[in-house]
């Protein structure tokens, strides 16, 4: 069964629009989460960024508490957020670029400018029994790298496939890339997650990529909340992705 996680910095986002650097106010990441799962959610992912510019140290500590069914800290590899995810013990990190010069020339974490660092990290989250999964794009030599590092998991980068929805033939190179990937990732050893600008539209497509664990989805669920309410969001999601065959 392919899983959703559902990324709740959107919330906060909307939060911190009006109550910024207050230890207070609405919308509540936390009961967001704890809805989502009720709905049935397999995860929850919150990216605790280095600026602070959503989730708060609070959310994610809060998170830790509630989250009931698999928490994904997503976060740069950055000494001062390594060392507050190994205190925390989530599930799971998700490491991903937030500066320049970690990202890919496509958006994703530069693994292969980045192993060491990213291995030294991925042992420490293993040895501390927290999964490590890396955010790439459908890069062979990246996702070869992401095999060198021993991470557990990778998570494509859909961004550029939901940007090219519309256009036919970028749309297929896209897909064909993840799909590829996917299938070299599977070989390596590593589960394959994916995420990233996935929505109610593109998602059907997403079926065509084999060996998917978990989709990690943000923006369109938390937009969609806005009128339907977040359990029906979520499920919508969920019926979506019921049919996947791997
Ligand atoms: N995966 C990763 C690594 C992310 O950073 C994000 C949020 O930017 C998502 C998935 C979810 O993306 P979206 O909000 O576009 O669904």
């Amino acid at each position: 069964m392919l899983k959703l996680g559902v990324n709740i910095d959107h919330v906060a986002t909307l939060r911190e629009a009006r109550y910024r650097g207050r230890a207070h106010g609405e919308p509540s990441p936390v009961a967001a989460a704890r809805q989502c799962e009720a709905a049935g959610a397999h995860g929850i992912t919150a990216h605790l960024r280095e600026d602070r510019r959503h989730i708060q140290d609070r959310d994610m500590w809060q998170l830790r508490e509630v989250v009931r069914t698999r928490l994904n800290f997503e976060m740069a590899n950055e000494p001062e957020i390594v060392a507050i995810a190994l205190k925390m013990k989530p599930e799971i990190v998700c490491l991903v670029p937030e500066r320049r010069q970690e990202v890919t020339t496509e958006g994703g974490l530069d693994v292969v400018a980045n192993e060491l660092a990213l291995t030294e990290t991925r042992k420490r989250m293993n040895e501390a029994g927290i999964e490590v999964s890396l955010f790439i794009n459908a890069i062979p030599t990246q996702i070869q790298a992401a095999a060198f590092v021993g991470a557990q998991f990778i998570e494509l980068h859909t961004g550029r496939f939901a940007d090219h929805f519309a256009e036919a033939a970028e749309r297929e190179a896209e897909l064909e890339r993840l799909i590829a990937a996917a299938k070299q990732a599977h070989a390596l050893g590593l589960r394959v997650n994916a995420g990233h600008g996935l929505n109610y539209e593109n998602l059907p497509l997403i079926h065509r990529v084999p060996h998917l664990v978990e989709l990690n989805i943000g923006h369109s669920i938390i937009s969609r909340a806005l009128t339907t309410g977040l359990t029906t969001a979520v499920q919508d999601m969920l019926g979506l992705m019921q049919d996947y065959r791997g």
